[in-house]
């Protein structure tokens, strides 16, 4: 029986990865390091001091740059991805969410957020959803980010759930690994080649088929 559905945020509940591809990017290319969507895809789930990293050694700059003048650009591009965060509004959460939501919580299945982002509850109230979830797993509050399990982990244990009846829920190859890290079933959103390496369960192609029934049927 399903215990518990913990959820990504940026690109599973609504559009934000897109503004964190645009605002990265801008950024990159700021300091003269250009890239692609498919580096992008390295990025998704993974923290923003750790994503600045990875631009860094992209561009073969990880030495020039002391650790308060990456903090600035990390702090330069967050300004730009909360710019685009006024934007959001309800009707942007993605297709199927809500029902799906509503749904657990008829049944009295914990819905979690177990994302990296600390913009988190904030993008939660402009969607109004954040009434919908048992619980949000500050990124601050474990040691390892994604691929390692530990915000998912976390999310199953605030709630009292066995991580063997939990489903992850998640865009991202790097979430994908860290839900079967965690021991618990991994429906993947988007690209099914790349997810289903990750070790996700299911690959859908969006939001819009997802329901309790078929997050049962994966237990
Ligand atoms: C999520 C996104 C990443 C983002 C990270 C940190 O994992 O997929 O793209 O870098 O959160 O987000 P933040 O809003 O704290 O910069
Ligand atoms: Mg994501």
């Amino acid at each position: 029986k399903l215990e518990a559905v913990i959820f990504d945020l940026d690109g599973v509940i609504t559009d934000t990865a897109e503004y964190h591809y645009v605002a990265w990017k801008q950024l990159g290319e700021s300091i003269g390091i250009p890239f692609d969507r498919d580096f992008n895809e390295t990025l998704k789930g993974i923290s923003r001091g750790e994503s600045l990293e990875r631009i860094l050694r992209l561009g073969g700059k990880e030495n020039d740059y002391t650790e308060e003048e990456k903090a600035e650009l990390a702090r330069q591009k967050n300004e730009h991805y909360v710019s685009l965060l006024v934007n959001l509004t309800p009707a942007d959460t993605y297709p199927g969410i809500v029902s799906l939501l509503t749904d657990l919580n008829a049944q009295g299945i914990p819905a979690v957020i177990a994302s990296a982002s600390k913009n988190a509850p904030q993008i939660l109230r402009s969607l109004e959803i954040d009434n919908l979830f048992r619980y949000v797993v500050h990124p601050d509050s474990v040691k390892r980010g994604k691929p390692a399990p530990d915000l998912f982990l976390r999310g199953a244990e605030e709630v009292g759930a066995n991580p063997e009846h939990c489903v992850g829920i998640e865009d991202a190859t790097a979430g994908v690994e860290a839900i079967k890290a965690a021991g618990m079933k991994a429906v993947g959103i988007g690209e099914a080649e790349a997810l289903k390496a990750a070790g996700a369960d299911i690959v859908l192609p969006n939001t819009s088929g997802l329901n309790v029934d078929l997050l049962n049927s994966l237990l």
